[in-house]
This record gives C-alpha cells, structure tokens and sequence, in this order.
C-alpha cells in the first residue's frame, strides 16, 4: 500500500501534467508559463472544457459574464448565522445551493459562484452591500470590482487573471480527486464543485496562503528570520508555502505569480519592500531547511507567492483559499467531466487491520 496514494496513478488525463522531477506543469499543451499573463481565464477555462461540452462557445467571456448575474440572486440567502462563518464556508454553502447538473449552464454558474459569493461574503462581513455582477466584464476584472465596490486598475486586473490561470489546473490534486471521486458516481457537476471547494479548504492544500501572511508578519524583519524559522521547526510546525508531494524542485508557478506580482507593484512604493523581504524569508526557509532535512527536496510552492499576490490585491488573507477556487473550478469541472465521460465508478479497496469476530462459545 502508498501511504497517501503516493506515486499512484488514478487516472488517464488530457487536462495537465505536473512533471515534478523538471518542475514542469502543462496544460492541454501549453506550458503554465506561457499561458500565466498571456491568455485570459474565460480562454483557459474554454481551452480546459474543450470537448467536454457540445455546446461549447468559442469565447466563454458573455456566457461567464451572465452566469455570474444569474447566480448573484443566491446571495439573498446570506444569513446572520453564515456570516460568523469563514468566507470559504459561506461560499460553499452558497454554491451547494445551485442545482445539480451535467450540462454546460450549471458548470458556468459553478465557475462563475466562487467569484461572485466570496465577493459578497467578504464585503458582508465589512458591513458593506453585495455589488452585482456587470456581465460585460472580463471575470478577472468584476471580481476586483464586486470585492471594491468600484472597478479595478488594468493592471490589477490582469494580475488577478494571471493568477486564475497559473491556479487553473494542476493534476491530481487532493482537490481534484475529490471532485473525481464524486463525478464517477454519476452525482453531478455541483457535488463534484463541493467535494474540491471542502478538500481546497485544509492547510496542506489551498489553505495556505493565509497563514503565509502571519507567518511575514510575525517574522516582521530579515534578521528575524532564522530565529523564527528554527523555533517554529523545533516545535515541529510546517512552513506554509513550502514543500510539495510531486514537485522535487521548484514549483513552475511561484515564477509565474512573481511576475504577475510586479505588474501590481509597478507604481507601487511599498509593494518592492514586502516582495525583497519576502525573498529574504523565502532564502532562508530554503537554507535553514537544506540544513536540517538534507535529504528531503523541499522547495517553495505556489502558495508563498500567492500570498504576496493577493495581498498586494488588498484581498483579505481569510478569503486567499476562495480565489484559489475561482481559478480551480474550471479544472475540477474539466475533470469531472472527463471522468463522467470516459471513467468508471472509482472505487478502491481497504485492507482491515482491526480485530477479527470471536467465534461464539
Ligand atoms: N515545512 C517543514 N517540513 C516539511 C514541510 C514544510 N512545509 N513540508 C514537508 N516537510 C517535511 C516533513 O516534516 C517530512 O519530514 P520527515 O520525514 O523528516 O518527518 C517530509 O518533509 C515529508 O513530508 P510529508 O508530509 O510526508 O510530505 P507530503 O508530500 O505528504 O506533504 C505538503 C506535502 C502537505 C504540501 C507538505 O509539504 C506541507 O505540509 N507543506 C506546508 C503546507 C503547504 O504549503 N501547503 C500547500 C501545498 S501546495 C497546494 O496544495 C496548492
């Protein structure tokens, strides 16, 4: 048995592959760099979903747009009891009340829920009004505007749409396989959502970058740095943003969200600062780890610049996991589909190690 599936193969895929020995990540073709900061998300989502739908338009950019309007009239049902929740917790709620389904319509409205919930959740719990969708929007650039209340530079834009797109895909991930397992039982495209928005949800998985942000601040100077890190290993704590079941070298994507990063901080007097030093931290994670697991290659992964990204976005560390699902919904929903189409029932077995019945006296 594999401890944690490790080196398992689940399934056949056209979607991406994650080359871990090369620190590679392709998708349908293209490697991630040369889609991060080139093409936009509506373009990846459609490139993903190709030949999954019949009915697929060649530019999903108008039926995006409508289907985060059609989904906003589930905001209404955003209580004072979901409000004290986490806003990844009141977007999946939110998303679990969208109708199931295996057709293009309810696919669009699940990529389009984690944009347009998270918005609402985070402005909520400011104590500001939701903003509605404008359809006519790119999404990269409504998501800005639902967030703010007012529309976002171009620049910050294209940021937020590059790292939808770095997100967009990424194997067999915990998420992934989750939203896999529940297509192959035939339950629908919104269970399938559901199951990866609540396995994104952990630490080890799209829950860190958050707790990246604390980790910055509390570490707070370049001198810091090595004090912090060797007392938080001491007390046997993982670095979050650091470390990687595939990647035995450097994540392709962290490259790909620095540079997104710079087109944020263009014109920007403290975003050079907090980057410098995040390199600085980031250098001595790496050196500190070298020394103390020499024999484990642990290196940075997307979620350290994540991080940086969205702060520089002014999007609140509580709400970091429910933009990664905005970008990742349209690989769990490729996958779904692909799994639906060509898979079988995934069904895997268990050896039992407990005790055996007694034979009656
Ligand atoms: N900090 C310190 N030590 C680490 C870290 C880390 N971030 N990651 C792995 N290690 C160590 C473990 O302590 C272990 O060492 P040991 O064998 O000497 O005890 C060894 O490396 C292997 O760790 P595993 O947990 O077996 O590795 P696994 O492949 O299961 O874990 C994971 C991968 C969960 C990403 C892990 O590296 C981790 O916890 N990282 C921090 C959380 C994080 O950044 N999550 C986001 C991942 S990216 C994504 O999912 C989008």
């Amino acid at each position: 048995m594999s401890d944690g599936l490790e080196g398992v193969v689940a399934a056949d895929t056209v979607l991406s592959e994650v080359d871990g020995q090369n620190g590679r990540l392709i998708i349908r073709g293209y490697p991630v760099e040369d889609l991060s900061g080139h093409t936009r998300f509506e373009e990846v989502a459609g490139l993903l979903l190709d030949g999954f739908f019949e009915d697929l338009p060649s530019d999903l950019t108008a039926d995006l747009g409508r289907a985060r309007a059609e989904v906003f009239a589930e905001v209404s049902a955003l209580d004072v009891g979901l409000l004290a929740r986490q806003p990844i917790e009141i977007m999946r709620s939110l998303t679990a009340r969208l109708a199931d389904g295996d057709d293009l319509a309810t696919a669009l409205r699940l990529i389009a829920a984690p944009a347009v919930f998270t918005a609402a959740a985070v402005r909520a719990q400011a104590g500001q009004p939701p903003v509605a969708p404008d359809p006519d929007l790119g999404h990269a650039a409504d998501i800005l505007r639902m967030l703010r209340g007012h529309t976002a530079g171009l620049r910050e834009s294209a940021a937020l749409d590059a790292y939808l797109v770095t997100v967009c895909d990424h194997g067999l991930n915990a998420s992934t396989f989750a939203a896999r397992v529940v297509a192959s039982t035939q339950a629908g495209l919104t269970s399938a959502v559901l199951a990866g928005i609540s396995a994104l949800k952990g630490p080890l998985h799209g829950g860190a970058p958050g707790p990246v942000i604390d980790m910055l601040n509390e570490i707070g100077t370049p001198e810091n740095a090595r004090a912090w890190i060797e007392n938080a290993l001491d007390h046997g704590e993982r670095l979050m943003g650091f470390g990687h079941r595939i990647y035995k070298v450097r994540d392709p994507r962290a490259d790909a969200l620095k540079r997104a990063i710079t087109l944020v901080g263009e014109g920007s007097n403290t975003l050079p600062g907090r980057l410098a030093f995040a390199q600085a931290v980031e250098q001595a994670v790496l050196t500190i780890l070298r020394e103390r697991k020499p024999n484990r290659p642990l290196d940075v992964n997307v979620e350290f610049y994540t991080a940086l990204l969205l702060e520089a976005l002014a999007i609140p560390p509580a709400a970091f996991t429910c933009v990664f699902a905005m970008g990742r919904v349209a690989g769990w929903i490729a996958h779904a589909r692909e799994q639906l189409i060509g898979g079988r029932l995934i069904r895997p077995q268990s050896r039992y190690i407990g005790p055996m019945p007694r034979a009656a006296a």
